[in-house]
């Protein structure tokens, strides 16, 4: 079955960068990105230097693809009829409310997705999970777009889970480790995993491109995540031990990632992962590991969470005694807002909770990041009930370490590492010669 053209719903972090890639390796297929959050779509379809998604090189491929073959629309329901496949790529967030609260992802949004397909479509379509998934949400999708669908319409369902790092996002959907589809043995099925073989393999070679049964990509992507994040906890743990024994975490961290069957990576200690999915994904994998019954196994995953919350707090503990145990009047240069370098993205950003802590101690902060726009810390601000009278925001760095009494790092920006050696500095990262502490040192 030939592919001409595809919908994204959801134009985020995912939906924006795997999109703009897809249309510029397939110039012969028509995208369109598709989301109910207008502000967005118009801002996707302004200025390239102000797209809603910063990404290292991804400006440049726009340029190129907007109005030739990607285009970026909020008349959703046009862009699913039109369509032959359909990526839903929207957000999946820990659930708030209701059975699940706090561990369970939140499918309402994959599940308004399903509904507005069924409503639509009019041609049979195959319908594509990019967002993160508990594992047999297939089934659900199966069964709204069955029951509300049209008679005579049919839809196969692929899980084709995204691998991409924010700040990496376009060299890791270039030359991806591997991409995964699952889909149904059925010849209906084969034939859906084959149209979007077809368009990976414009350039990703043929065997770097996994397929299997649905229920094995929808898990595996959980999976992944947990076992990157239980790296970094792993890491972490042994970072505090460090600071006991006068060993140095970073002088470990080579010593251990030079076992190649261990390997060099995510093995930075650091002040706790951040982002908007280690979390949100740990705890489902949690959530359904109680589900099944899986007591040990649920509870085994817990700990990577627990370890990353000691982390947050140790660090914010450590500056606390820094500074004599007592933060009232004290200034504090928080240096980088976003959950890691290269991106705008703040979401469960560690330097969210630090801050929290520290004005709740009674510190006064500056923040400076020079990605993350001044609406998006004041929203954070606000949404984590951070005293804001105690906050100012700087345009730049040397502004922010200005009469300060500690100056925390929070990004492992580049701009960080040679900061003056008069400053009373806390690194949450590693990356500073002359801090005065230094996580696992
Ligand atoms: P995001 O919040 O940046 O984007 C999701 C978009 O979907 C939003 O703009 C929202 O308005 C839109 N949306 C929600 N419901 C909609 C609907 N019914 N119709 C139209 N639009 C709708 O989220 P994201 O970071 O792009 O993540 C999306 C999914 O991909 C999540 O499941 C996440 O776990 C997964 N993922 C994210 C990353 C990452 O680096 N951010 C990487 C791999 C996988
Ligand atoms: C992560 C995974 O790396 C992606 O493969 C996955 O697709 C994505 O989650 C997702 O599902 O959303 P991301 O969160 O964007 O990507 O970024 P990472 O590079 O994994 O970093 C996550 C957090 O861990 C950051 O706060 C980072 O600073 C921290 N980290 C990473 C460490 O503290 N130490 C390390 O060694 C590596």
């Amino acid at each position: 079955m030939k592919v001409n053209k595809v919908c994204c719903i959801g134009a985020g972090y995912v939906g924006g960068p795997t999109m703009a890639v897809i249309a510029l390796k397939c110039p012969d297929l028509q995208v369109t990105v598709v989301d109910v959050r207008k502000e967005r779509i118009d801002s996707w379809n302004g200025p390239f230097d102000s797209l809603p998604v910063y990404e290292p090189g991804l400006k440049e491929i726009i340029e190129k693809v907007r109005g030739r073959n990607l285009f970026f629309s909020s008349e959703i329901d046009i862009a699913i009829d039109s369509s032959d496949m359909i990526f839903m790529a929207v957000n999946t967030p820990t659930k708030t409310e209701g059975v699940g609260a706090g561990m369970a992802a939140d499918l309402k949004y994959i599940e308004a997705c399903a509904k507005n397909i069924a409503q639509v479509a009019k041609t049979d379509k195959i319908v594509v999970e990019k967002s993160t998934l508990p594992v047999r949400t297939a089934e659900k999708i199966r069964e709204i777009l069955d029951n509300q669908g049209r008679a005579g319409v049919s839809f196969e369902i692929l899980s084709n889970p995204e691998f991409l790092a924010e700040g990496t996002a376009i060299q890791d959907l270039f030359k991806s480790d591997r991409v995964l589809i699952g889909g149904d043995s059925t010849s209906k099925g084969k034939k859906a995993v084959q149209a979007l073989v077809d368009i990976y393999k414009n350039w990703i070679p043929i065997e770097k491109i996994i397929t299997t049964n649905v229920w094995s990509s929808e898990l595996a992507k959980l999976a992944s995540n947990a076992m990157l994040a239980q790296r970094i906890s792993s890491i972490n743990s042994i970072s505090a031990l460090c600071e006991k024994t006068n060993a140095d975490i970073h002088e470990l961290s080579k010593a251990i990632g030079m076992d190649h069957r261990i390997g060099p990576h995510f093995l930075n200690a650091s002040v706790g992962f951040g982002g908007s999915c280690f979390q949100k994904d740990i705890l489902n994998l949690v959530y359904l590991c109680k589900y099944y019954g899986l007591e040990e196994v649920a509870e085994y995953w817990h700990q990577v969470i627990k370890i990353n919350d000691y982390q947050k707090n140790r660090f914010a503990q450590k500056i606390i005694d820094g500074l004599g145990g007592d933060l009232l009047g004290k200034r504090i240069a928080i240096l980088g807002w976003a959950f890691k370098a290269n991106t705008n993205d703040s979401r469960e950003s560690p330097a969210i909770y630090v801050t929290k802590k520290l004005v709740e101690r009674g510190a006064n902060v500056k923040i400076f990041d020079p990605l993350v726009s001044l609406s998006t810390i004041m929203r954070d601000i606000e949404d984590y009930k951070i005293d804001k009278d105690a906050c100012s925001i700087s345009s730049n760095i040397d502004e922010c370490i200005n009469d300060v009494e500690l100056v925390a790092i929070l990004t492992e920006a580049s701009a960080y590492k040679d900061l003056g050696k008069e400053l009373l500095i806390f690194d949450g990262r590693g990356i500073n010669k002359n801090a005065k502490f230094s996580i696992g040192k």
